[in-house]
């Protein structure tokens, strides 16, 4: 397996590949790798003959220097993880690489930005597609594989793909949970031992909207006042938001839509961030499975 950390040797690698008529298959990530990354990278080598992972910690997404600071980067492990599970190569740039001086362009997403993430992290979804868009560049995939749990993510590099023409598949792998339901984050291991038993309470909660959803009169209020009802009696944990929305326009309901009259072919969703001192978790599923 090579690790690469040049964009123009990515960009040489992946011409090469594709012109022996292999196709590419990518996973990009920001390290830290877990089974849910394992579970990207499986779906990648299924559905094409190469597989390149990226590792790199943007800094164009961060809202937070703390945050940015604090990410984990076992960037040893993350070679080691993907030499095992058959990658053929790592694309590891640094951040000079990345943003030299006089870097100056960004994507600007649309409106799917301006939802559910949106507002309280000004920035990000710029920053994201930004990234993948350079990462695209660079590793010239096939297609390229996002997990669910950044559901908002995937909708907005999905709609960057097809309006950009970048001919690139986008793939929506579904979330990869642990034994009690807490969906794979990198940002788990940064949560105490008390916190990640704390934690159990985010799945829970979806758990307890999905319930709510099935009852006749359900609206958007009654399930994410029964998601909240979770969160607010774990002590450890904070509920910034939990909010129904629409999984293909990703419109949010107010609290006093009928979830019976949104139409029979919507599919809906509740998505949550609840934060756990300064370690924020996402998680998100779908109201009927
Ligand atoms: O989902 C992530 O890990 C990141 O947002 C991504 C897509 C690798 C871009 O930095």
């Amino acid at each position: 397996m090579l690790t690469i950390t040049d964009p123009s040797d990515m960009r040489v690698w992946s011409n090469r590949a594709a012109s022996t008529g292999r196709t590419i298959g990518f996973v990009p990530t920001m390290g830290a790798l877990h089974e849910g990354h394992l579970a990207l990278i499986a779906e990648a080598a299924e559905r094409c003959d190469a597989v390149v992972v990226s590792i790199f910690v943007n800094p164009l997404q961060f809202n937070e220097t703390t945050d940015f600071d604090s990410y984990p980067r076992p960037i040893d492990d993350d070679i080691a993880v993907c030499s095992a599970a058959g990658v053929s190569a790592v694309y590891a740039p640094t951040a000079r690489a990345m943003y030299p001086e006089g870097f100056q362009t960004r994507v600007v997403p649309g409106a799917l930005a301006d939802r559910m993430e949106g507002p309280g992290r000004p920035g990000h979804f710029e920053g994201v597609v930004t990234v993948v868009a350079k990462l695209f560049g660079a590793v010239r995939p096939d297609a390229a594989i996002f997990g669910q749990k950044d559901f908002q993510q995937l909708a907005i590099v999905t709609a960057m793909a097809a309006d950009l023409d970048m001919g690139i598949e986008i793939v929506g792998h579904p979330i990869v949970r642990e034994p009690d339901g807490l969906a794979m984050s990198s940002r788990n291991v940064r949560l105490t031992p008390t916190q990640r038993s704390a934690a159990v309470c985010v799945p829970r909660s979806l758990d307890a909207a999905i319930s709510a959803a099935g009852h006749v009169d359900a609206t958007a209020g009654s399930v994410t006042g029964a998601a909240a009802q979770v969160i607010a009696a774990e002590p450890l944990a904070r509920l910034e938001y939990s909010t129904v929305f629409d999984a293909d326009t990703l419109e949010e309901f107010n609290s006093d839509d009928s979830l019976r009259q949104s139409g029979a072919d919507r599919v809906l969703r509740i998505a949550t961030a609840v934060w756990f001192d300064d370690v924020r978790l996402i998680d998100n599923r779908p109201l009927a499975e």
